[in-house]
């Protein structure tokens, strides 16, 4: 008889059981008995367990059959992936300088295979274009992330020369577009604050490791004195724009709840990322020389703080955790939401792409300039065939993850970390393994522990994740009213509109639409459409308000060119180009609203 694993662990005095088959936890009765211990049961022992002592998940759980669960787990479609993610928001690389004032004892920027050249805005012009009219036209979304291996306000100029070109495209595609970059801010001036702070594309990070003594023993100039105090007077400039801060935590410095704790009292943080160190060469830094006991016992302590701060009040110190690109902050973001399979560890070489100063393309930032990693050039897009294994998922290829109970839950090693300790992408590092495991399971705990003892908390956070899960696509609304406008010849300022348009609620969006058409043709109005309607009733174009089924989710503005022959000609931002389709058909599956 057919039988399943069902892992039972305490964390967080909590009794969780996860089931690896279906990647589903369940939080048991505070007064459950069982040991913790590892069961292979049959269904029906199973069931009648979670019954028992499980009841209200239980009661979510069963309204799937196992077997369609597990089915859905195991179906890989790579063409409906592929489908998925071409509407999806892409992000381009760069490392527009090569060059940085500070001497981080760790930093990869100093890695023979990342070659010295200084990148060109004609080069990261043509790898914009290629973005997003070859590579991804049907994004949602672009971000260029100028990070890199350098310091990116060394090249200021640069930046606000590929800003000024990034507001002259997001008016042309109607679409978002946003500028990020990581910097060490030790070079930030009053001007460049006051240039940043107006400048609502770009979206800052910056580099600290934690508090004075922990970040200075890091992150320090060329003449050894630490950076700390530089940066804190550098977030002081700042009145309205939030950073992200990037922490690398290395075996030297594994207290993450004291990290995190310090890294939240500064000022102007949007949100704190704490990210593994990259180091495998055999120094006090390398990622072998991490203590996963103590690195939990951390992290245990973590969740603590945060659900003490959530108890009186404070929701901030965990938006703080899981807005950002946190180790453990992806986890309980992911992992709020059961039974789902992380099919790849991240976008790259599909939603993330590299453009080198040579103008050849890579699948990952931090192997920039390597050949293994090299996906094509400028000249030749991005090859097929060089980024056919990152559609391949890890789990189905590597033998260590197809074995691993936690293999649903896991995208598997990074690429980028597997070749740079073994030369190879397709590997595993116990360790890594081990430690992510172990977080994921803390991170179960922590979700119910949540739950169980400030329910109030647990749905304002599921409530806070729904909410930015949807926030990262352009508004459907801004893009038609900028598209309309400008085949009419009279362009509304993408600018200007954001404004308005993104903090609107759905149901008073149709109005302020129909109020931003009004400026351009005042006498707009909104018709109802039938089979009557013919091309002369479109002297110019209009836009249509079509109600999606559940599955897609909300409204979409579409642009409606005009009727041809009982057709109607449109495009929305997630119709792939201008559509024709018989006006009956329009009428019953798109909509018969039209602004005009
Ligand atoms: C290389 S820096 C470049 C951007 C900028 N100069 C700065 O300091 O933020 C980007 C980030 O990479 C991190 N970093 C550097 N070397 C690393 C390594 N070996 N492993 C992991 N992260 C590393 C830095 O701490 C920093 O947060």
């Amino acid at each position: 008889m057919k039988t399943y694993k069902a892992i039972i662990y305490t964390a967080l005095n909590e009794k969780i059981l996860y089931l690896p088959a279906v990647n589903y936890y369940f939080g048991l009765r505070p007064d459950c008995a069982m040991t913790d211990c590892e069961y292979q049961w049959t269904w029906k022992e199973l069931d009648c367990f979670l019954k028992k002592e499980s009841p209200e998940e239980y009661s979510v759980f069963s309204r799937t059959s196992i077997e369609k669960r597990i089915g859905n787990l195991t179906h890989y479609s790579e063409s409906e992936i592929r489908n998925e993610l071409e509407l999806g928001q892409f992000t381009l690389c760069f490392h527009p300088s090569r060059k940085c004032n500070l001497n981080c004892k760790y930093c990869f920027g100093h890695s023979d295979y990342l070659d010295n050249q200084e990148l060109s805005f004609d080069t990261i012009k043509k790898a914009i274009d290629y973005m997003l009219y070859e590579y991804a036209p049907y994004g949602c979304k672009y971000i260029f992330d100028f990070s890199g291996s350098g310091e990116p306000l060394l090249k200021f100029d640069l930046i606000r020369q590929v800003t000024e070109y990034c507001k002259e495209k997001r008016q042309e595609i109607g679409k978002a577009i946003e500028i990020m970059f990581c910097s060490n801010l030790t070079l930030m001036t009053r001007e460049m604050a006051d240039y940043f702070e107006n400048e609502s594309m770009i979206l800052l990070g910056t580099s600290l490791d934690g508090g004075q003594e922990t970040n200075d023993n890091n992150r320090i100039y060329k003449n050894g004195k630490g950076t700390f105090q530089d940066v804190k007077k550098s977030l002081e400039l700042f009145q309205n724009k939030k950073f992200g801060i990037a922490s690398t935590i290395t075996p030297l410095n594994q207290k993450v709840d004291e990290i995190f704790d310090e890294l939240y009292q500064l000022p102007n943080v949007d949100c704190i990322s704490m990210r593994y160190i990259r180091e495998y060469s055999g120094s006090a830094y390398d990622f072998d020389h991490f203590d996963i006991d103590e690195l939990l016992l951390h992290y245990e302590k973590l969740c603590e703080n945060v659900l003490f701060q959530l108890k009186q009040g404070n929701f901030d110190y965990l938006i703080k955790l899981i807005n950002g690109a946190d180790v453990f902050g992806i986890l309980i973001s992911q992992n709020l939401r059961k039974g789902g399979s992380a099919p790849f560890r991240c976008e790259m070489g599909k939603n993330r792409i590299i453009c080198g100063p040579d103008g050849k393309f890579y699948s990952c930032s931090v192997m920039m300039g390597s050949k293994d990693f090299c996906i094509g050039s400028l000249a030749e897009g991005v090859r097929p065939d060089l980024v056919k294994k990152y559609w391949e998922r890890p789990k189905d290829k590597i033998p260590a993850c197809k074995a691993c109970d936690f293999h649903q839950a896991c995208g598997g090693e990074c690429y980028a970390n597997s070749y740079l300790q073994y030369g190879n992408m397709y590997t595993t590092n116990s360790k890594s393994c081990q430690l992510n495991i172990r977080l994921n399971k803390l991170s179960y705990a922590f979700l119910e522990h949540l739950k169980r003892t400030q329910p109030e908390n647990y749905q304002k956070f599921v409530e806070y994740s729904f909410q930015i899960s949807n926030y990262t696509t352009t508004n459907t609304a801004l893009w038609a009213l900028v598209k309309w406008s400008t085949v009419l010849g009279k362009p509304l300022s993408y600018e200007e509109l954001i404004k308005d348009i993104n903090p609107v609620e759905s149901t008073t969006e149709g109005n302020l639409v129909l109020q931003k058409m009004r400026q351009r043709i005042p006498s707009a109005e909104s018709y109802q459409m039938d089979l009557s309607v013919t091309a002369e009733d479109f002297p110019i174009p209009g836009i249509s308000v079509h109600k999606r089924d559940k599955k897609a989710g909300g409204i979409e503005y579409l642009l409606v060119y005009g009727i041809k022959n009982k057709h109607v000609i449109f495009e929305g931002m997630s119709t792939r180009g201008i559509q024709e389709m018989p006006l009956k058909q329009y009428l019953t599956n798109i909509s018969d609203i039209i602004l005009l």
